[in-house]
């Protein structure tokens, strides 16, 4: 990495790499629980209405947001976020929206599961757009 990191640390690099990481682990379990508790819900299976299986994802989520403020804080303003971290951070809100859908909004089975993996895509799509750097993200690749 080129840039100069604001941190405490004496080796920036790794205090980086330490959120990174933490991000990315909340990242994959955050996909892991929707997944499942959208199967859960969509099947009426019992645990989906247990009070762990609907706090955890919200401990995972704000350790996401947390480790993702923690990287903000640490890299300056002159990075190369400015290109595609906008169009990421948009496309979460359509995530967030989408997730409020299947929980509270949808009225038949057919709109929960359609909203359910409209919302996986979303994520899935804002995952390549992280990974690349690349605000089309994945489309890039064939363009
Ligand atoms: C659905 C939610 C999110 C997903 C799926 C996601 C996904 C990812 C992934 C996979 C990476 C690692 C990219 C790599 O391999 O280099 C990453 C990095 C990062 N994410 Fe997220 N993220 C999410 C939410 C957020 C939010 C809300 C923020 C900001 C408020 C954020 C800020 C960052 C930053 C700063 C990096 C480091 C980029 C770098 O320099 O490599 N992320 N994200």
């Amino acid at each position: 990495m080129s840039v100069r990191l604001r941190s405490a640390h004496p080796n920036p690099a790794m205090n980086f790499l330490f959120l990174k990481y933490i991000h990315i682990l909340c990242v994959a379990a955050s996909f892991a629980l929707f997944f499942i508790r959208g199967i859960w819900v969509m099947q009426s299976y019992p645990p989906a209405q247990e009070r762990w299986v609907k706090v955890l994802p919200h401990v995972v989520d704000g350790l996401l947001i947390l480790s993702a403020v923690g990287m903000l804080y640490m890299v300056p303003a002159t990075s190369d976020y400015k290109g595609w971290m906008p169009i990421k951070l948009a496309l979460i809100g359509v995530y967030a929206f989408l997730v409020l859908f299947v929980s509270r909004m949808a009225k038949t089975r057919l709109q929960r599961f359609a909203a359910w993996l409209a919302a996986l895509l979303v994520f899935l799509f804002v995952t390549s757009i992280a990974v690349l750097h690349h605000p089309m993200g994945v489309v890039s690749l064939f363009l």
